[in-house]
C-alpha cells in the first residue's frame, strides 16, 4: 500500500509539473493563434467595406455609419478612420478614448512599418486590446480598428480548464490501469508461484520446485528427527534400525575384524584393536545395532577361540554381536588383499604418487574372494531382506554377488577412500567390472561429494546406464544406485576416554616415558605406516620449523607413532626405511644431550595409548597427501576436553571439509607446514580454546551414529519406494 501511495504521489507531482509547463505553453501559443485570427479579421473587414468606404470618406457622417456597420462584429470594441495626415475622419463611439490616429499611427511609424497593415496589442485597464491599422485599398487613409481581447483570457481560462481536467483524467486512468496492471500481474505471479509450489501447476518451475520441496521435506525430517531422537547416539541408532527398517540387526562385510586375536608368546591369548580408521568408526556402530560382523580371520589365535561356525562373540566381557571369520589360503590373502586391493586399487584411488600395480592372477583371486566372502555374508542372513553393509575397496565385487543371491537385500555400500578421476581410475584394466560390481549397492557411499561426482563420472565415461542427476542416482535394469556423501565420523563420547587418565596426567607420563622434560612442548602424529600419510614430509616440517623458528629447539619434540602396516609390500617396506633415514636426520641436525626432536615410535599401540598421547600433546599434526576422511584428526579434538591443543590439518583430507577450526596446511608446502607449527606452539589459550570448542561441537555432534543413521534412514526410504513401486508394477 505504501508503495502505490508513493507512486500515486510521484506521479501527481510530475503531472503538476507537466501542468505548468503546458499552461504557459498554451498560453503563448493560443494569443497568438487569436491574434493571427484577429488580423484576418480585421484586414477582411476593411476589405469588404472598401467600396462603401471610399464613397463616404469625404463625409464624416456617411463615414461613422460605415464604420459603426464594421463593429457590429461583437469583438470590435470600436473603429475610426484617419487621414493620411493622421486626423480623425470619423470614429464610432465605443473607439476606446486611450487612442488616437496620432498615437496609434505614431506609434506605426516608430516601428518603421512600411505596409499597408500594421497591428499591436496593448493592455488597457478594462483588459487587453488588439490594435489593427489597415490601408484602405485606393489610399484614401487608413482604418484602425480595436478588438476587445479580453474574450481570449477567458478562453484561455476555459481552454486551459478543460485541459488540464482531460488531463488530469487521462493521468488518473493511466495511473489506475498501472497501478490495477501492476497489481494484477503480481497477484497472478504469486498466485502461479503458490500454486506451483502446492503441487498445482506443471510447469517450468517443477524441477527446481520438486528439488527445494524434497530438501525443505528433509530438513524437516532432520529437525523433527532431532528434535524427538536429540542428539545422534547409539539408542538412538538402535531405534532408528528397528523403527525405520523393522531390522533387529545388520551384517557388515569388512576385510578387516574388529578384534583380533593373537598369541601372546606364553600360551595365552591376547585381543588387539587394529589401527583402522574403517574399524574405529564401524566398531561402535556394529555395538549399537548388533548382528554379524564379517571379515577376514587375520589373527594368529582368531581360529582358536572361534565356534564350529566360525563365529566368536565381542567385544570381549559383551558379546553383543558376532564375528564371523572367513579364512584365506596365503595364495589368496595374497592376490586379493597385498596384491589387488593394496598395490592396485590403494594406489590408484590416492594421489601419493605411487604406480598402481596390476596382476591378472591378483585380480582373480579378487574375485574369487569377494565371492567367498559374499557367500558368507549370505549364509549369515537371517532373512530375504537383510541389511547388510559393505565397506570399502576390498569388496568392489560383493555388492553385485550378494544382491544375485538376496535381490531384495538392503545393501548399503561404503567406500572409506577417495574415489579418483574417471581418467585416472580408466587405467584399471578391470574398471567395468568394478563398478558393475559396486552398483549391485542400493546405496553407495564416499566421504565426499566430490568422490561421488568422481564415481559419477566414471560411470558415465565406461558404463550403459542411465545417470539419474536429480536424485543422483545411477539406474540399471529398472534398478537405483543412489550416490550419496556421507562424511564418517567417530563414537561421541568416546569410550576410550571414559576412563583415561587426567590430561595432567596424560602431560606427565607421556613426557616421562619419553625423558622429556616436564615442560617439554609436544607434537603428535598417529597413523600407519603408509605412504599416502604424509609422515616423511611431516618430519621434514619440524626440521624446517626448527631451521626457521631458533625458538623451538631443544624445546619442541615431535612424536610419531606409526603402527606398522601392510608390511609384505615393498612400498612399505621401502617407506618404512624412509621415514626411518628423515627422523634420523633430523635427530642429527638438531639433537643435544637428552633433547631429541623426533621420536619414532614404530608398533602397534592400543587406543588407549593412542588417546593418552593425544591428550599429552600440545598438537597433532595430520599431514596426509591424500585421504578419504582421517579420523585421527577427530580423536585428537575427543581426546582434549580441556578444550586446549591445536590441531593442523591437510588440506587433502576429507576431514579438513569438517573441522575448519584447524590450521589447514598444503603438507607438501614445508614453509607454510612449520609456519603452522610455530603458530600452534604460540596460540594463545583463549584462541586455542575457541577453535578447540567449535570442533568438538561439530565432532560430537556429526558423529558416527549419525553417519550410520543416515544411511539407515536412507535405505528406509528407498525401501519403501521400491516396494510401492514393486506393488504397483504387479497389480
Ligand atoms: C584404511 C582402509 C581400511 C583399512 C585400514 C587399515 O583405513 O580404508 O579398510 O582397514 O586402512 O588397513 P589394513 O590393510 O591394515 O586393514
Amino acid at each position: 500500500m505504501r508503495r502505490a501511495a508513493r507512486f500515486l504521489f510521484a506521479l501527481l507531482m510530475g503531472l503538476a509539473v507537466l501542468g505548468t509547463l503546458g499552461n504557459l505553453v498554451l498560453a503563448r501559443t493560443t494569443r497568438a493563434w487569436f491574434e493571427h485570427d484577429l488580423t484576418l479579421r480585421s484586414q477582411l473587414a476593411v476589405a469588404s467595406a472598401n467600396k462603401s468606404l471610399a464613397e463616404s470618406w469625404s463625409d464624416s457622417i456617411k463615414l461613422t455609419e460605415v464604420l459603426d456597420d464594421m463593429t457590429r462584429d461583437e469583438r470590435i470594441m470600436g473603429a475610426a478612420a484617419c487621414s493620411p495626415s493622421q486626423r480623425r475622419l470619423a470614429s464610432t463611439k465605443g473607439f476606446p478614448a486611450e487612442f488616437s490616429c496620432q498615437s496609434v499611427l505614431g506609434q506605426m511609424a516608430a516601428e518603421g512599418s512600411s505596409r499597408s497593415y500594421w497591428s499591436t496589442t496593448v493592455d488597457l485597464p478594462a483588459g487587453p486590446v488588439h490594435v489593427s491599422v489597415t490601408a484602405t485599398s485606393d489610399a484614401l487613409g487608413t482604418v484602425v480598428l480595436v478588438h476587445d481581447l479580453s474574450f481570449l483570457g477567458r478562453r484561455e481560462t476555459t481552454t486551459r480548464n478543460i485541459l488540464l481536467i482531460g488531463f488530469l483524467v487521462i493521468s488518473l486512468g493511466i495511473s489506475a490501469v498501472t497501478l490495477l496492471g501492476a497489481r494484477f500481474a503480481w497477484k497472478g505471479w504469486t498466485l502461479a508461484l503458490r500454486r506451483a509450489l502446492s503441487g498445482e501447476s506443471q510447469g517450468e518451475f517443477q524441477p527446481l520446485l520438486r528439488d527445494v520441496r524434497s530438501l525443505v521435506d528433509r530438513l524437516a525430517r532432520e529437525r523433527e528427527g532431532e528434535a524427538r531422537g536429540g542428539a545422534w547416539s547409539a539408542a538412538r541408532l538402535k531405534a532408528t534400525l528397528s523403527q525405520h527398517l523393522q531390522g533387529e540387526r545388520v551384517v557388515i562385510l569388512a576385510n578387516r575384524e574388529p578384534y583380533v586375536h593373537e598369541k601372546d608368546g606364553a600360551g595365552g591369548v591376547k585381543v588387539l584393536h587394529p589401527a583402522s580408521g574403517l574399524v574405529t568408526a564401524l566398531e561402535p556402530v556394529m555395538r549399537a545395532c548388533s548382528g554379524v560382523w564379517v571379515a577376514h580371520g587375520s589373527g594368529s589365535a582368531d581360529r582358536q577361540v572361534v565356534d564350529a561356525k566360525d563365529r566368536v562373540k565381542v567385544p570381549p566381557g559383551e558379546e553383543s554381536y558376532s564375528v564371523r571369520r572367513v579364512w584365506l589360503s596365503p595364495e589368496e590373502e595374497q592376490g586379493y588383499y597385498y596384491g589387488f586391493s593394496n598395490e592396485g586399487l590403494w594406489p590408484l584411488c590416492h594421489l601419493a604418487h605411487n604406480r598402481p600395480v596390476f596382476r591378472a592372477e591378483d585380480w582373480s583371486h579378487y574375485k574369487a574372494v569377494n565371492q567367498k566372502f559374499a557367500d558368507a555374508v549370505c549364509e549369515e542372513v537371517d532373512s530375504d531382506d537383510p541389511i547388510v553393509l559393505v565397506q570399502d575397496y576390498h569388496f568392489a565385487l560383493a555388492p553385485s554377488m550378494i544382491r544375485q543371491r538376496l535381490p531384495r537385500a538392503t545393501i548399503l555400500s561404503f567406500f572409506h577412500i577417495p574415489w579418483p578421476n574417471s581418467e585416472r581410475f580408466g587405467i584399471c584394466p578391470w574398471r567395468e567390472e568394478l563398478i558393475a560390481g559396486m552398483l549391485g549397492s542400493s546405496i553407495l557411499g564416499f566421504h565426499t561429494q566430490q568422490h561421488c561426482n568422481n564415481f559419477i563420472d566414471s560411470v558415465d565415461a565406461f558404463m550403459e546406464s542411465r545417470i539419474d542427476r536429480e536424485r543422483n542416482a545411477v539406474v540399471q535394469g529398472g534398478r537405483a544406485t543412489l550416490v550419496r556423501a556421507y562424511p564418517i565420523s567417530i563414537e561421541w563420547p568416546v569410550r576410550w576416554l571414559a576412563d583415561a587418565p587426567s590430561i595432567a596426567e596424560c602431560r606427565s607420563s607421556v613426557r616421562k616415558e619419553l625423558g622429556l622434560a616436564p615442560d617439554a612442548l609436544l607434537g603428535v602424529g598417529i597413523d600407519r605406516l603408509d605412504y599416502t600419510k604424509g609422515i616423511e614430509e611431516r618430519l621434514r616440517a619440524v626440521d624446517e620449523l626448527l631451521t626457521r623458528h631458533p625458538e623451538f629447539r631443544g624445546k619442541f619434540t615431535f612424536v610419531q607413532l606409526a603402527a606398522p602396516s601392510r608390511t609384505k609390500i615393498v612400498m612399505y617396506q621401502e617407506l618404512n626405511e624412509r621415514v626411518e633415514k628423515v627422523a634420523a636426520e633430523v635427530n642429527a641436525k638438531w639433537a643435544s644431550g637428552d633433547y631429541r626432536p623426533v621420536v619414532l615410535l614404530r608398533a602397534h599401540h592400543e587406543p588407549p595409548t593412542v588417546f593418552r598421547y593425544c591428550r599429552a600433546a600440545e598438537l597433532c599434526y595430520v599431514s596426509s597427501l591424500h585421504d578419504g576422511m582421517n579420523l585421527v584428526a577427530k580423536e585428537f579434538v575427543a581426546a582434549h576436553e580441556d578444550e586446549l591443543g591445536v590441531l593442523i590439518l591437510s588440506q587433502f583430507t576429507g576431514a579438513a571439509r569438517d573441522l575448519t577450526e584447524a590450521l589447514i596446511v598444503n603438507p607438501y608446502d614445508l614453509h607454510q607446514a612449520s609456519d603452522a607449527l610455530a603458530t600452534a606452539l604460540r596460540m594463545p589459550e583463549a584462541e586455542q580454546r575457541e577453535r578447540m570448542q567449535s570442533m568438538r561441537r561439530l565432532v560430537s555432534e556429526f558423529n558416527v551414529y549419525r553417519w550410520a543413521g543416515r544411511m539407515l534412514v536412507d535405505a528406509a526410504e528407498l525401501r519403501r519406494r521400491e516396494r510401492m513401486t514393486g506393488r504397483f508394477s504387479h497389480s
